[in-house]
């Protein structure tokens, strides 16, 4: 289902009523692509208070010109805040003054990144300074909208080689539909560095489950572009689309029923050589309000996105499947899971489980496998899932966030892309949103 008003609003007669009306203005958003694939303008580099990370040397390798103080005339495409020092309100008012000025000479895709520490829980002074940066960028993120985002990376001290693979994400078109977010970033240790930044997955083998069509398809895509070695997972049901879409990638089909309970060893079994990215993606809604809802419903969606995760990752990670260093796993979540929905307690609850698996996991699997563990959540993508939502609330979907549009099934797969990347060893235990930054639950 094309989105019409954003069409609409682009004409002259569309921007013109929907000024007039106050109604959203969403910008058609520069995504990736081999003609475009980079930003339009230089970067500006600033830093509040001492730096702890020392990023000029990873900023200079994200492929934009990089100023260190403002140039008349230049129209930034994206501002780089190195607040890692932050430890008290005076050094919030350094963001101030190094944002205030350049806000009006953003270019129409431009990035904000604020990096930021951990707040200190020894230290209520500092922790209230790197708090305080989170309201700073959630509400920017939304001022600055409509092609535009902001983020906060909260940099652990002498991380910021760990951060390259995350400030080239935020700060190129692959991060489009991304916005509000603040994402954690440790000193990895064995942080590879990719021989080629445009296919960090090459030699890598990569299984994607319900990649039959919509996000999944998109993601098995997205991650053969990078290099991966692909084996799309779907259903028997499903077993011409799967067939067609990892015939198309140079990949293996595998059909197969993600609850089965020997799942994961039938996946084992097909991975002899082992594996090192493993994204969750198939999901089921069976939406009804719990009053009207029969335990089948309940038990299905449970069972599909959540149960069937928890046992498959179980028994790769005992198996040993998953390679040490490079291996990551990346489940799908869903806003729904972090804000409720009606009619959605069950797909809710598998998808906040999700959450609760990630940020549980994701230490001792990097401790004891030397893998990462992250969730993608995504908002309203669409999708023939979401086609087949009713109008009013389609909409409502599309326009309650910053960019006022919905996602597309490409903007989960490169969020995707980068945490699987052998570069994102310092990326761990997070929910990264792809929503727009959408309204609910924020
Ligand atoms: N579309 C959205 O707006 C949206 C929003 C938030 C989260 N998500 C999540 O993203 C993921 C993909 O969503 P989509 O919109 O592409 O859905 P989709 O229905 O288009 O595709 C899901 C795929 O998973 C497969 N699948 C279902 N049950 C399976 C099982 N038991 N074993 C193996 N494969 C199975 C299906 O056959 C299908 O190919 C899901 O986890 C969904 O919950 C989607």
């Amino acid at each position: 289902m094309p989105d019409r008003y954003l069409r609409f609003t682009q004409s002259g007669p569309g921007r013109f009523v929907t000024r007039r009306l106050g109604l959203p203005q969403p910008a058609p958003l520069h995504r990736w692509s081999a003609e475009r694939p980079v930003l339009d303008g230089p970067l500006l580099h600033l830093t509040a208070g001492k730096t702890t990370v020392e990023p000029a040397a990873v900023l200079a390798r994200a492929g934009l010109p990089v100023h260190t103080s403002r140039q008349a005339g230049a129209r930034y495409a994206a501002v780089v805040v190195d607040a890692t020092g932050a430890g008290d309100v005076a050094a919030l008012r350094e963001v101030y003054d190094g944002l205030h000025p350049v806000l009006r000479s953003l270019t129409d895709d431009a990035r904000v990144v604020v990096l930021g520490s951990a707040p200190d829980p020894t230290d209520h002074h500092q922790a209230a300074a790197q708090q305080a940066l989170e309201g700073f960028v959630r509400s920017l993120g939304k001022e600055i909208g409509r092609g535009r985002t902001a983020h906060l990376l909260r940099l652990a001290p002498a991380s910021a080689g760990a951060a390259e693979s995350t400030l080239r994400f935020l700060l190129s078109p692959r991060s489009a539909y991304v916005s509000g977010q603040v994402i954690g970033i440790e000193a990895a240790e064995d942080a590879t560095v990719p021989g080629d930044w445009d296919r960090p997955l090459d030699g890598r083998t990569a299984l994607v489950t319900g990649a039959a069509r919509g996000i999944g398809a998109a993601v098995a895509e997205t991650l053969a572009r990078y290099g991966a070695r692909l084996v799309c997972l779907d259903v028997p049901q499903a077993e011409a689309d799967v067939r067609a879409v990892a015939e198309r990638l140079g990949g293996q089909a595998l059909t197969l029923d993600i609850t089965a309970p020997d799942a994961g060893e039938r996946i084992a079994a097909a991975l002899p050589d082992g594996l090192d990215v493993l994204v969750h993606n198939a999901g089921i809604t069976r939406d009804r309000r719990l009053a009207n809802m029969a335990a089948d419903r309940w038990d299905s969606v449970l069972d599909v996105n959540l149960a069937s995760v928890l046992r498959t990752t179980d028994h790769l990670l005992a198996a040993g499947t998953l390679r040490r260093g490079t291996g990551r796993i990346v489940a799908t979540a869903s806003i729904a899971g972090i804000a409720g929905n009606t009619g959605q307690t069950n797909y809710a609850a598998s998808k906040a489980g999700i959450i609760g698996l990630v940020r549980s996991l994701a230490p001792r699997a990097a401790e004891e496998h030397g893998v990462t563990v992250n969730a993608v959540a995504p908002g309203f993508i669409e999708t023939k899932m979401t086609a087949a939502v009713p109008l009013f609330i389609r909409e409502a979907g599309r326009r309650m966030n910053s960019l006022g549009q919905g996602g597309l099934p490409v903007d989960v797969a490169e969020t995707i892309a980068w945490l699987a990347s052998p570069a994102s060893g310092g990326v761990n235990g997070q929910v990264v949103r792809v929503c727009g930054q959408s309204l609910l639950g924020a």
